[in-house]
């Protein structure tokens, strides 16, 4: 049997000593994003958690944990009720102002008290309003579970944490009908919905690509980092997370393990860039990509690479959310 190439690479450790490892090894469980909200007392707390889960249907239990050191952390301690906010695909913005420490999280966005007193987040996917059920010690966290009182289910797709970085979610490409031997086309592409062959070509090829940056020695939040700091220099980690969609600790951890690695500087204002390694690093890895492409498109006349560029680009603009023109152009970073 085959191994594949990240099965080759283990990372083991032990998590008191390498946390950054461990919170690597956690991200490869994906989530989805909630915002917890609660008011005690007038004061208004609002936190980015993806530690949420259900626990029972009968009674009906979720629970979440909050870390002793967030500055909310009396408040939910406190609160005899809170909500839990679920968020859809297009509300980044709201994830990272709740995950931010900006001094009112709530000035920007747009919100109203819920039914049973908590603030309630408007456009959400989801929304869990509870009552605090029992707390438990965690550690470095509060483990706080509460009893849904109401639910309420809203149209719009989830958004996604894995990996330490945000995503969608989709339909596992191998539902649709399997690729069939590698080199050959398949023999009923004309039947496939085009949609469907869009779908899995990005799948797969990008997939193949990964094995580009593996080689490059990065994740692909190293790998984020990087492009962001070549285009641009003298970025904090605050403005990395920002525009690469990256948790703040996932981005601060890439930062880290890049200037170990001597990739990039930190100033004394703590902005970072990219030193001449890192320059070349990320030279290399759009050299790989320009070789790349050129082994993905071999065969085919220029004529035809031309035409499909126009009819991606157009069908492109005609689908494009209000929200995501950033977010697509990021996401094809590499
Ligand atoms: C995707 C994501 C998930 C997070 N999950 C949690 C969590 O479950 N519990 C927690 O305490 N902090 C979590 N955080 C970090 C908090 O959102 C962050 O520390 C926030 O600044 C705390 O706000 P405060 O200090 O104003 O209370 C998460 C951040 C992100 C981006």
């Amino acid at each position: 049997m085959k191994t594949s190439a990240s099965a080759m690479v283990p990372e083991e450790g032990n998590p008191a000593i390498d946390r950054r490892g461990f919170r690597q090894c956690l991200g490869q469980f994906a989530t989805g994003v909630t915002v917890m909200t609660a008011e005690t007392g007038g004061h208004r707390a609002g936190v980015t958690a993806n530690s949420f889960s259900s626990v029972s249907l009968d009674p009906p239990l979720i629970l979440w944990s909050i870390s002793k050191t967030s500055r909310s952390f009396q408040a939910f301690a406190e609160a005899r009720h809170f909500a839990v906010n679920i968020l859809g695909q297009d509300q980044i913005r709201l994830s990272q102002i709740f995950s931010s420490s900006e001094a009112d999280k709530f000035a920007e966005v747009e919100w109203s008290i819920g039914r049973h007193g908590s603030p309630v987040l408007d456009g959400v996917t989801a929304l869990l309003e509870c009552e605090r059920e029992a707390v438990y010690e965690g550690g470095d966290h509060l483990i706080i579970v509460g009893r849904v009182l109401r639910f309420a289910t809203f149209e719009g797709e989830p958004l996604i944490f894995a990996q330490g970085k945000y995503g969608v979610a989709e339909s596992h490409p191998s539902l649709r009908s399997l690729p069939e031997a590698a080199g050959e086309a398949t023999s009923d592409a004309a039947e496939e919905s085009l949609m469907s062959l869009l779908f899995r070509t990005y799948h797969y090829v990008s997939l193949n690509f990964e094995d580009h940056r593996r080689a490059e020695g990065l994740t692909q939040a190293q790998a984020r980092v990087l492009a962001a700091l070549y285009d641009a220099a003298g970025q904090t980690t605050d403005d990395l997370a920002r525009t690469i969609y990256l948790g703040k600790r996932d981005t601060e951890d890439a930062v880290a393990d890049l200037a170990e690695r001597s990739f990039v500087t930190i100033s004394p204002k703590r902005t970072i860039s990219l030193s001449s390694g890192g320059r070349k690093r990320r030279e290399a890895m759009l050299a790989r990509a320009t070789e790349f492409e050129e082994e993905q498109l071999a065969g085919l006349t220029r004529e035809e690479i031309v035409k499909a560029k126009k009819f991606l680009s157009r069908l492109i603009s005609r689908n494009i959310p209000t929200w995501g023109t950033e977010q697509h152009m990021e996401t094809s970073r590499r």
